[in-house]
């Protein structure tokens, strides 16, 4: 059976006070709708349709997946409007699914439970109860405690207000029942809108019975109206990957202070200190220590390495046993090989570091091949760039480059080499020799300092 899966994204977002459309803000590092489209996707052979607003165009260049409908409702005339915008890409015979792109949890377990609520005779509404119903559609069930209709809050009388079970707006529905009742809704009510909780009682005036299910927990129907309640959605979700790390293995110093905002696959004992961000995709080893306020994004660690604090990296692969930082910044492209060694406010870039090879302090490597053994000493920058085009620099394996010496690439210094500390390397320099191009140091004995003038 085809399952059709109506994404509903086209209100205006007013209390977001922003240009950007409200389902394209992220939570975990990802547009709202992106959540619900990702989860839609879990369900096989699924047909999604988004039905978009103000911003379709762009709402479509920011989401990922080629194969999305989106269909523009014009103007925003209520729930039912929406999903009847999207009926001519419905496909007879199956079932259709209705989310909404600003309730960014929804687990696909519970769209599954959903789909095999409804059929023929039967329609799958999820609902939940709140604390504090106020402002949503509550659920009006009749003496035999069977759901019957939803009243919008601006619609319900007193009694009607104090149902604590509330439309979370995700319904399943045959759609063939759909494309039959959507028509029969009107928008006599106090907002003027055609709302699709109107459906509830056209389905039960025709016999079909109400499924009721639930969500796994509140979160998960959460809904996104302004800027607090994404933060607030935020720190949950953070909570619970921050909850999933720790039953991994993994020892989170704070687990109020943790961020990933991506994926973060793990090994098991490593230690994460607090304020850590995590960004789209990064492995981590067994057994790797990382610092306080350190940034990592799309990068690779192995076991046993050791990010100091305040350590930025960037497309970055780690090999085992390497210590970087406190203060590194690895920009994308750089590859360490193990036990090498990256210090303080050392930046690298396109770089490939061997084995064993140490950087500790205050340079820039970038567009480098380091091989085994390579020491850098402090202050040392390879000087890649002519301002036109980014050159190659070599270090073969054992070289030495003394401290604060410029590297003008291209250029390559032999397996074994030392350069002198402070020299400009403009050309090559052989295995094994030593280069440097320091000026002669003058001496003047007894050498009066200027003193001074008197006004
Ligand atoms: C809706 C439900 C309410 C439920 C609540 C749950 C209706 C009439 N009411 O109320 O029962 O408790 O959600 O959060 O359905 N949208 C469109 N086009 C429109 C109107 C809305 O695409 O013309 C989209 C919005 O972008 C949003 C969703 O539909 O994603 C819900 O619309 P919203 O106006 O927020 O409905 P509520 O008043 O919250
Ligand atoms: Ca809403």
């Amino acid at each position: 059976m085809t399952t059709d899966i109506v994404i509903l994204a086209a209100g205006q977002g007013t209390r977001m006070k922003s240009a950007l459309p409200k389902v394209l803000h992220k939570l975990g590092g990802k547009p709202l709708l992106q959540h619900v489209v990702d989860s839609a996707r879990t369900i096989a052979d699924a047909k999604i349709t988004v039905v978009a607003g103000h911003g379709m165009e762009q709402v479509a260049e920011a989401i990922y997946g080629e194969d999305i409908s989106y269909i523009e409702q014009a103007q925003q005339l209520g729930t039912g409007h929406a999903v009847a915008q999207a009926v001519p890409q419905l496909r007879d015979g199956g079932k259709t699914l209705v989310l909404y792109g600003d309730v960014p949890l929804i687990q696909p377990q519970t769209l599954t439970a959903l789909l095999e609520a409804a059929g023929e005779n039967s329609l799958g509404l999820l609902t939940v109860n709140l604390e504090n119903p106020t402002g949503y559609g509550r659920i009006i069930r009749n003496a035999d405690g069977h759901a019957t209709a939803i009243v919008e809050q601006k619609d319900a009388n007193e009694a009607q207000q104090k149902i604590t079970e509330v439309n979370t707006g995700v319904l399943a529905v045959a759609t063939e029942q759909l494309k039959q009742w959507l028509p029969k809704i009107g928008n006599d009510n106090a907002q003027g809108e055609y709302y699709l909780t109107d459906l509830i009682a056209i389905a039960y005036s025709a016999g079909v019975a109400i499924e009721t299910r639930q969500p796994v927990c509140p979160e998960e129907v959460q809904g996104i109206n302004d800027r607090i309640q994404l933060a607030a959605l935020e720190r949950y979700l953070q909570q619970s990957r921050a909850v999933d790390l720790m039953r991994q293995g993994i020892t989170l110093a704070d687990p109020g202070r943790f961020d990933c905002r991506g994926t973060l696959r793990v090994g098991s004992d490593s230690f994460i200190d607090i304020n850590c961000l995590f960004e789209g995709e990064v492995e981590l080893g067994s057994n790797v220590v990382i610092g306080a306020n350190c940034v990592i994004k799309d990068s690779r660690i192995a076991d046993n390495v050791e990010i100091k604090p305040n350590s930025i990296l960037e497309q970055a692969i780690v090999g085992e046993g390497a210590v970087i930082g406190p203060f590194a910044r690895l920009r994308p492209g750089t590859e360490l090989a193990a036990n090498t060694k990256v210090g303080n406010f050392v930046e690298t870039k396109k770089a490939l570091v061997g084995e064993g090879s140490k950087i500790n302090h205050l340079s820039y490597v970038g567009d480098a091949i380091l091989g085994r053994d390579v020491n850098v000493g402090a202050g040392t920058i390879t000087c890649n760039y002519d301002g036109v085009n980014k050159h190659l620099t070599e270090i073969n394996d054992g070289a030495f480059i003394g401290s604060n010496t410029a590297l003008i690439a291209p250029v390559k210094v032999g397996k074994g080499a030392t350069v002198g500390a402070g020299s400009a390397i403009s050309k090559n320099v052989a295995d094994s020799e030593l280069a440097l191009t320091r000026a002669t140091q003058v001496a003047l004995k007894d050498w009066p300092r200027p003193k001074k003038t008197e006004k």
